[in-house]
């Protein structure tokens, strides 16, 4: 072994992704990587242990899907929406407002205290976007930012047209020089592809000027009704297709003989009164389903993966194997990445410890909050609860 290593033993149930869940089980972490995996019996000595007394381990909460680049707040809008509003496109505006208003280290702090957060209930691996700048200085501001903060960083300048500018001047904008300027600090580009924000030629376009630059492609699509982003993002290979609230049969067709991910995101369907995605049709279908909360001020507030796990149990129809799953390997393959949300070895340190026997449990027990322990690229992040509440 070459650095500090752990041995994580007296694991009560271990959820791998790698194969059917072990009991009795141990993990050794060798710096930020997996080094060993199987029976507690068979564990290779380490520098140092850790006894989690039965409890249950699995791979750290991938969340493939947030925008925590923001200033401001839209409890407003929420409280408008609870009492019968519907969500629009057009709220994203009072977020650009108070974005592009706040100076770098309001930005930052925002950023790093949700991505805290998110880390302290188990998500260890983070995807966010830009998309509430929407001038090329704020868009560039945003993906440098969230490159500072995140695993996994897009470029969202296709989120609203801004009121100043026509439509197609916007999308020359973004398909030229906003694009050039934000590239190389991104992995990823995306558009948002819904009635109130781009059409599917706009959208095309968008993701087509991405692709000639390298980005790997990512659409927000089927949000508010029945539209073209599906298609067009299998038809693109984008790696993932996020929302997927309103879809055909032919759109879970063409999701289930792709390589595009259906990103479902629950809590935002909630915190917009939208009906919950059909995750069964999908996941009968053959397609390759993934959670993610969608953290954002306007449509989900929420940074809990496990609120939108014992959703999808409690809502969806997901079975709680089929829920974790979508929550930790489905969000890395919707990033395209085999190195995390998998516990195997070689993959990264990112584990998360639960106050309970098994992962059941996130459904059974909602919204309490049974994160345990958090490994991080095999930095401790959350130390184990008892220890940490002394
Ligand atoms: O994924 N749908 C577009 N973008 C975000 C919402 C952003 C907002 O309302 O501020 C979403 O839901």
């Amino acid at each position: 072994m070459s650095g500090a290593s752990v041995l994580i033993t007296g694991i009560g149930e271990l959820t791998t992704n790698d194969g059917p869940a072990l009991t009795d089980a141990a993990l050794v972490l060798d710096g930020d990587r997996v080094a060993w995996v199987g029976a507690a019996a068979d564990a290779p000595p380490a520098d140092s242990a850790v006894d989690v007394a039965g409890r249950a381990v699995l791979p750290g909460w991938v969340d493939s899907h947030t925008h925590l680049v923001f200033a401001g707040d839209r409890t407003a809008e929420f409280a408008a929406r609870m009492a019968g509003e519907p969500y629009t496109a057009g709220g994203i505006a009072v977020t650009v407002a108070a974005t592009r208003a706040a100076p770098d280290d309001e930005l930052a702090a925002g950023l790093r205290r949700h991505v805290a957060e998110a880390v302290a209930q188990g998500t260890t691996c983070l995807e966010t976007k830009t998309g509430y700048g929407l001038t090329t200085a704020d868009e560039l501001r945003s993906a440098k930012l969230a490159a500072e903060h995140a695993d996994e960083v897009t470029f969202l300048g296709a989120h609203l047209v801004p009121a100043d500018m026509s439509t197609s001047d916007y999308v020359d904008l973004v398909c030229g020089e906003m694009l050039d300027a934000v590239a190389p600090h991104v992995r990823w580009a995306d558009v948002f592809c819904e009635t109130g924000a781009f059409d599917e030629d706009e959208s095309r376009a968008v993701l087509t000027a991405a692709r000639e630059r390298g980005l790997g492609l990512r659409v927000h699509g089927n949000q508010l009704g029945y539209g073209p982003g599906v298609r067009l993002a299998v038809e693109l290979g984008a790696a993932s297709v996020d929302h997927c609230t309103y879809l055909t049969r032919s759109d879970v067709d063409a999701l289930a003989q792709s390589a595009t991910v259906a990103t479902l995101l629950p809590a935002c369907d909630l915190s917009t009164r939208q009906p919950l995605p059909n995750a069964r049709e999908l996941l009968d279908s053959g397609a390759t389903v993934a959670l993610a909360t969608n953290c954002n001020p306007g449509s989900s507030y929420t940074s809990s993966m496990a609120y939108c796990v014992a959703t999808a149990v409690l809502q969806m129809r997901m079975s709680v194997e089929e829920a974790v799953r979508a929550a930790t390997w489905g969000g890395a393959r919707a990033l395209r990445r085999d190195d995390v949300g998998v516990l195997r070895v070689g993959a990264r340190a990112d584990v998360h410890v639960l106050d309970a026997p098994s992962v059941t449990h996130l459904a059974y027990r909602p919204g309490v909050p049974l994160t345990h322990a958090v490994w991080r690229k095999g930095v401790l992040e959350r130390q184990p609860r008892d220890q940490h509440d002394r």
